[in-house]
């Protein structure tokens, strides 16, 4: 059971969207593995997500993407439904083995049609495309060539990127390069629990420098193919505290920090690597060529933000690593959502303050922050307060923050539609719309509701 975070809420002063500025961008997020389905239409390639899924045991009840939300097909009325809730952006990613079945050389005419057709729908509905490069679906060609741990992926990359640029940009003026690096390499090659499943220190240290090679190398692309886009990034942030105030579990902090909130970021800002707060990760200048400081700088247009949590970091013996570092929502007595992470909306303002300090971002944009709780579909509706009142107390956060002086200027729900929540199946949903499974049925939740109101400015008072 999630403890109820409505009890906590009543003296909430009314969200009023033009408090935010005339400017602010507002938008809902997707990513291609966890909507699309379509897994295999055409000549697509298999992407590692596919191969993931296929074996046994890896994700929660053999849950699998071959049809997920069939968006694909039904790309037509689920924007018409975006449209009906007012939504102005929308963020989605490309998949790249869609695009190019094997990762590299020959290009899918029916991939591109397909993303071709989504965007130009976007555009006359009035709906402006935000478009991520890599949601994690790696085609799986290119690991089979060693992956994000093999170096070559910065030309693989490169070519990806370039094919993106040429062929959307003439409609397409918002870019993110990566989704949260952090976690594809750390679940995907450290932990196992994500595609490609590898478990591997020795592979993970070089993904993570490839990766945030092909980050900046990503970034260069996309501006010198379209000097006039809007060129970000993402990354995963959780705002980190100590579990008590001892040296320890400070240090045991700060390495967390590090790992989550600055490793990727930090590089890309011309910082380097944070090694200082984790000598663990030492190694990595072993996989360092002589102009490798400089390629892994670039200078984003915005950052996206995507935060859900806040960690509790207390010292442990047993890894210089996350998790035996952690101490879970469940044991310290606070609301948490149905993935066992704590709800706490102040989490939201500490990082956009503590981002604004980096004098080298030119602003924040929230491209990811929502929440899944156990929704029931019952008469036609989804009652879904909890998730309201979490929309409403991180905005309320982020508008805090934002009259302080932090540089945001845009935030993205997580999610349009419920979807497949990777590792974890479907059972997990984060949607302002529900999904029947079954028949693929939508149904808009009162959240979804809510944020049509809020976004047409219903609350005015
Ligand atoms: C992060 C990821 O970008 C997205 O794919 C995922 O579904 C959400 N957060 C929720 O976990």
């Amino acid at each position: 059971m999630t403890h109820s975070s409505t009890a906590q809420v009543q003296d909430q002063p009314v969200l009023n969207r033009l408090d935010f500025g005339a400017d602010f961008e507002w938008g809902v997020a997707t990513a291609a593995y966890q909507i699309e389905g379509a897994h295999d239409t055409g000549d697509k390639g298999a992407s590692i997500w596919d191969i993931f899924t296929n074996k046994r045991g890896k994700v929660k009840q053999n849950h699998h993407g071959k049809i997920a939300c069939d968006f694909f097909n039904r790309y037509p009325d689920d924007l018409m439904l975006m449209q009906e809730m007012a939504i102005p952006n929308f963020r989605f990613s490309l998949s790249w083995s869609r695009l190019m079945p094997a990762g590299t050389g020959k290009v899918s005419q029916q991939g591109i049609d397909y993303y071709n057709r989504l965007i130009d729908y976007s555009l006359e509905l009035g709906i402006t495309p935000w478009v991520t490069l890599y949601h994690w679906d790696l085609p799986h060609e290119l690991e089979k060539k060693g992956g994000w741990p093999n170096r070559d992926i910065v030309n693989w990359f490169s070519e990806y990127a370039a094919l993106c640029a040429t062929t959307f940009g003439d409609r397409v003026n918002h870019w993110m390069v990566l989704n949260e690096p952090m976690v594809f390499t750390g679940a995907g090659y450290f932990l196992g629990v994500h595609a490609p499943g590898r478990r591997c220190f020795g592979s993970f240290i070089p993904a993570v420098h490839h990766t945030a090679l092909c980050q900046a190398q990503g970034g260069r692309i996309l501006k010198s193919i379209l000097p006039h886009a809007e060129v970000g990034t993402t990354i995963s942030c959780s705002h980190v505290e100590p579990l008590r105030q001892r040296e320890k579990d400070i240090k045991a902090a700060q390495r967390v920090d590090a790992l989550l909130n600055r490793l990727f970021l930090e590089s890309a800002l011309g910082l380097g690597y944070p090694l200082d707060d984790l000598k663990f990760m030492r190694r990595i200048e072993k996989y360092m060529k002589p102009d490798d400081e400089a390629l892994l700088q670039f200078d984003f247009d915005f950052i996206g933000i995507q935060n859900y949590t806040r960690e509790v970091v207390k010292h442990s013996f047993w890894t210089p690593f996350l998790q035996a570092n952690l101490v879970p929502a469940k044991k310290r007595d606070v609301p948490y959502t149905l993935m066992n992470w704590e709800v706490y909306p102040e989490g939201i303002y500490h990082l956009l303050h503590k981002y604004s300090k980096y004098k080298n971002i030119k602003k924040l944009i929230i491209t990811e922050n929502g929440a899944a709780f156990a929704d029931e579909l019952k008469d036609g509706q989804v009652n879904d307060q909890q998730r309201v009142e979490f929309l409403k107390r991180y905005l309320q956060q982020v508008l805090r923050a934002k009259q302080e002086g932090a540089n945001v200027q845009g935030y993205f729900v997580w999610s349009f539609l419920d979807n497949f929540e990777w590792a974890e199946g479907y059972n997990p949903r984060f949607g302002l719309v529900h999904v029947d499974y079954e028949t693929q049925q939508r149904t808009i939740k009162d959240s979804g509701l809510w944020y049509r109101d809020f976004l047409t400015n219903k609350f005015k008072v």
